[in-house]
């Protein structure tokens, strides 16, 4: 096993950008990553995850690159991405044939006939039955691969879709894990290819005659280890790795993917005459060559899957869903988390909420002003003033605000000025464009709860609340962390709900975080870890005074003093 990364750099790595076409005639758009020299070197193929790119794996595809494979990256078609076709044709059969196309691929054009394939969570399903069916493929390796999809379906949605479906109902045009398709054929195709249960899984395996490793997430919400015991038993060739404290998106706790990410490498290695040191140390590439090709990549995604809805569209569809979590323990720890940081809020404070949302903030606020007695008179009223882009939050905010304020008892009603305004956050990063529309020093505390990654360029927002700010003042920011894996916060909102329209409210929610995953994945949002959120707000010319995770761990929140 390997224990440590060698400082040592790989030379150049160079990667082409190939296209080729599969059995139904759609071209594939694919990555060749490789330090030169393209024959007599082993090869391995990584398959993208469902509702991800070829660019998910590069820094996987450079690591093996550094190390003398060559590698094929490729984006499935009907499926985001620069392949073809559109995402609602998106069917598991096609992903199968997208492999067989590429194993055919490597065939034509260098020789290949033996293969290592790597592939994640949906994604390695279908690479499964493709494997299955190809003397080609010489290793199997799976992440967090979904080996009984019916379960893991009814896991994520708490209805038996399939089922249903054998009974006649028809789903039309329905949103899987944030992405839209043809429900029916989607379903349809899945049945009748046998990929959707654990029995065609285990199938599957029994064909594979050759090693095979499965990566099993200790924290895996949407696979059953005893499934996987099942399928793993199947196959004497098989071996199961457990990967310690991880969820089913692995990259959300960067210790555990590190492991995984050497592990992964090791098991590509293990069996290929190649430049490694095996005798316990890597080469990694050059990390100027990997940034410049990410934004490479990067650039290209964006022309090729370009967003059809407006940042105001998406997130008036979004808030109008947002109740479901607000009622998720995790979500309301949450809340805590940032009122402790913000502290008493005294009379007379100014306190802004920029990227309001539905008003969670502002009804703290407005407790807040309620529990001290000191601001039952108006004469030194608390300010309490929420931005956000979408009528549809400030319209929630405003009736939720008014709700509670009924709830105060007459005659002691808190000295609190209310108001919510329309305001795009991105307008200051124009060229030209407007600041925050108010003086320097304004206010006392500045909320500004999961917004920064939304926008293109967070400091630019981050150096107006700083002037907006008094010295001495507080900022109470967070952010998601990169990949982060919702899958225990959404299965615990939709649990504890109890009438259809909820359940149907908090599957919708879950469909709305796979967007905003695919414009994670894309550039258009950035997530932040503790130290990357701690920067740009130390950047931004504040002081850090504390940093926490919360949000099942999910989120980080950072304090910070002006
Ligand atoms: C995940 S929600 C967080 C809402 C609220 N701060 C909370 O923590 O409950 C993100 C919010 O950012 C707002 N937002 C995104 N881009 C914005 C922009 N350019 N200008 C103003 N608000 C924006 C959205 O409308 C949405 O209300």
């Amino acid at each position: 096993m390997i224990a440590t990364i060698s400082k040592a750099k790989a030379g150049i790595i160079r990667t082409d950008f190939v296209s080729y076409s599969n059995r139904a005639g759609l071209r594939l758009a694919a990555c060749l990553d490789h330090s030169g020299e393209l024959r007599d070197r082993p090869w391995v193929i990584v398959a993208p995850k469902y509702g991800e790119t070829k660019k998910s794996n590069l820094h996987l595809a450079y690591h093996l690159a550094a190390n003398g494979l060559n590698v094929l990256r490729f984006d499935h078609t009907n499926h985001v991405g620069e392949s073809e076709g559109p995402m609602l044709d998106f069917v598991l059969p096609g992903a199968v044939e997208d492999v067989t196309a590429s194993l055919n691929f490597l065939t034509a054009n260098f020789g290949v006939d033996r293969v290592v394939i790597v592939a994640n969570s949906l994604s390695a399903r279908c690479a499964l039955r493709a494997a299955a069916q190809d003397h080609r493929v010489v290793k199997f390796i799976s992440v967090a691969g979904v080996v009984n999809l019916l379960a893991t379906m009814t896991e994520i949605y708490r209805e038996d879709i399939l089922g249903q479906y054998r009974q006649g109902r028809r789903w039309g045009i329905t949103n899987f894990l944030g992405l839209e398709l043809h429900g029916d054929v989607f379903l349809d195709t899945l049945i009748q290819s046998g990929l959707h249960d654990l029995a065609g899984t285990i199938s599957d395996v029994q064909k594979l005659q050759v090693p095979l490793v499965w990566f099993y997430a200790e924290r895996d919400t949407w696979v059953r280890r005893d499934e996987v015991n099942r399928v793993v038993a199947s196959n004497s060739q098989a071996r199961l790795v457990l990967v310690e404290a991880a969820m089913h998106e692995v990259r959300e706790n960067p210790r555990a993917a590190e492991q995984l990410f050497l592990e992964i490498i090791w098991s590509c290695l293990e069996d290929s005459p190649c430049p490694a040191d095996v005798a316990g140390k890597l080469a990694v590439p050059n990390k100027k060559l990997l940034i410049e090709q990410n934004r490479r990549e990067r650039e290209r995604l964006r022309r090729a899957d370009a967003p059809t809805e407006s940042e105001t569209d998406f997130w008036s569809g979004y808030l109008q869903k947002y109740s479901i979590l607000e009622r998720s323990s995790d979500y309301q720890e949450y809340l805590r988390l940032v009122g402790r940081l913000c502290g008493p809020v005294r009379p007379g404070a100014a306190v802004l909420d920029a990227g309001c949302g539905t008003g969670l903030f502002g009804v703290w606020v407005l407790h807040e002003a309620w529990k001290s007695g000191e601001l039952s008179s108006l004469t030194e009223p608390v300010v309490y003033v929420g931005l956000d882009l979408t009528e549809r939050g400030l319209t929630d905010a405003m009736a939720k605000h008014l709700t509670v304020r009924q709830a105060v008892p007459p005659g002691v009603m808190p000295g609190l000025q209310y108001s919510l305004v329309d305001f795009d956050l991105l307008d200051g990063e124009k060229p030209g464009g407007r600041g925050l529309p108010f003086l320097a020093g304004t206010f006392d505390l500045i909320c500004c709860s999961l917004v920064l990654s939304y926008l293109k360029r967070p400091q630019v927002l981050l150096r107006e609340l700083h002037r907006v700010l008094r010295p001495g003042g507080i900022l109470v920011t967070s952010s998601m962390k990169p990949h982060c894996d919702l899958s225990v916060i959404y299965r615990d909102s939709i649990s504890s709900q109890v009438t259809v329209e909820e359940i149907d409210a908090g599957r919708n929610l879950l469909r709305a975080a796979g967007k905003i995953k695919l414009k994670e994945e894309i550039g258009h949002y950035a997530f932040f870890s503790q130290n990357e959120l701690a920067t740009l707000v130390g950047d931004a010319g504040f002081k850090l005074s504390e940093s926490h995770l919360s949000l099942g761990e999910q989120a980080v929140v950072v304090k910070a003093t002006k």
